[in-house]
């Protein structure tokens, strides 16, 4: 690909493919900052892409977050997603883009899927309500591709990877995901040489995490090779309990103190596993383990936090 845009480039998943693609000659990586580019604004959008003109864009902006954003800014979850998949996809359609990679998320599929959750299993039954908001806006974007790929004849692809994490996840306790949350707190209990801590719900849910640099390959492959809609599940194939990977973060942190788990907090769906033998069927393998991953991403929270000198300033 000779161009591509990376809307949001400065999160976790757009990051990893701006690393991705540093080293791709011949491959022009746009980006365009959220401070310059709001893109809830239709024309500013359109204006964008008329002015750049990319070949493929990767859809990688969004507003995403665990249980407790979801739960607190439901309005919006899901206005913001709605409005950027919205703009960016008709923006895309409009100005030509061959390629468009949008990103729904394993809480599309329904609160009591089957496992594995394979692509026939969406709309079959009722979202998880604690994330149904964002859930819905993802849904509403991949819909929207289907219906431009089957209306207008574009190469839209959705994909739906597992839980990410790596450099660049966001460690705030209120806004982030489950892993840099369990990260954080265990860290904190260390440093504050605490003997227990205490993390939200049962710590019986089961989920798949993905290192974001491996999602970054596999979001290449998709953009340069995949040639239906999809959309494409992309998960790590290592699954664990929410409590077996509190019991990794505590490894990684070298934390030796009690973890007790707070039963009054939401838990979330019981499991999320996806099927991925389509991504596996193109020759896509994840690289990172998840222990090595957690290392990788743990040196990372504790140089931003080096860097800044600031508790608490890593997002
Ligand atoms: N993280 C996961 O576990 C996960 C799992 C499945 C799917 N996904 C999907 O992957 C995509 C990327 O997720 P992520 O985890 O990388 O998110 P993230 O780290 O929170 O990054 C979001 C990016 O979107 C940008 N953005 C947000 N609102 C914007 C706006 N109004 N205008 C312009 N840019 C805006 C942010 O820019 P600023 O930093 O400047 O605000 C940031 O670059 C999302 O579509 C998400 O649904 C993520």
């Amino acid at each position: 690909m000779r161009s591509l845009y990376i809307a949001g480039h400065t999160g976790l998943v757009g990051s990893a493919m701006v690393r991705h693609l540093s080293d791709r000659a011949g491959c022009r990586v746009i980006t365009a900052a959220s401070s310059q580019l709001d893109l809830r604004d239709s024309r500013a959008v359109q204006a964008f892409l008329e002015r750049e003109r990319p070949e493929g864009v990767m859809l990688a902006a969004g507003l995403v977050g665990g249980i407790s954003a979801n739960m607190r800014r439901p309005a919006e979850f899901l206005y913001d997603n709605l409005m950027i998949e919205a703009n960016v996809i008709h923006a895309s359609w409009k100005t030509g883009v061959q390629r468009l990679l949008n990103f729904g998320s394993g809480c599309v599929y329904p609160k009591d899927c089957p496992q594995p959750m394979r692509p026939e299993h969406l709309m079959a039954g009722k979202m998880e309500p604690t994330s149904e908001p964002y859930a819905l806006a993802k849904l509403a974007g991949m819909r929207l591709c289907d219906a431009y790929n089957r209306q207008y004849g574009t190469r839209f692809v959705n994909a739906i990877p597992c839980t990410v994490y790596g450099p660049g996840d966001n460690f705030d306790l209120q806004e982030g995901h489950v892993l840099s949350a369990l990260l954080r707190r265990v860290h904190e209990a260390k440093e504050a040489g605490k003997t227990t801590v205490t993390l939200w719900g049962t710590g019986n849910p089961r989920r798949e995490f993905i290192y974001a640099d491996d999602l970054a390959e596999a979001c290449e492959l998709l953009l340069d090779r995949y040639a239906d809609a999809g959309p494409v599940n992309i998960g790590a194939g290592e699954i664990c309990s929410i409590g077996q990977l509190a019991e990794r973060c505590a490894e990684v942190v070298g934390y030796c103190g009690r973890i007790e788990w707070d039963r009054s907090r939401p838990d979330g769906a019981p499991e999320k596993r996806l099927d991925s033998s389509e991504i596996r069927s193109l020759g896509w393998m994840p690289k990172v383990g998840l222990k090595e991953g957690l290392q990788r991403t743990y040196r990372w929270f504790q140089k931003q936090r080096t860097d800044s000198g600031v508790l608490g300033s890593v997002r």
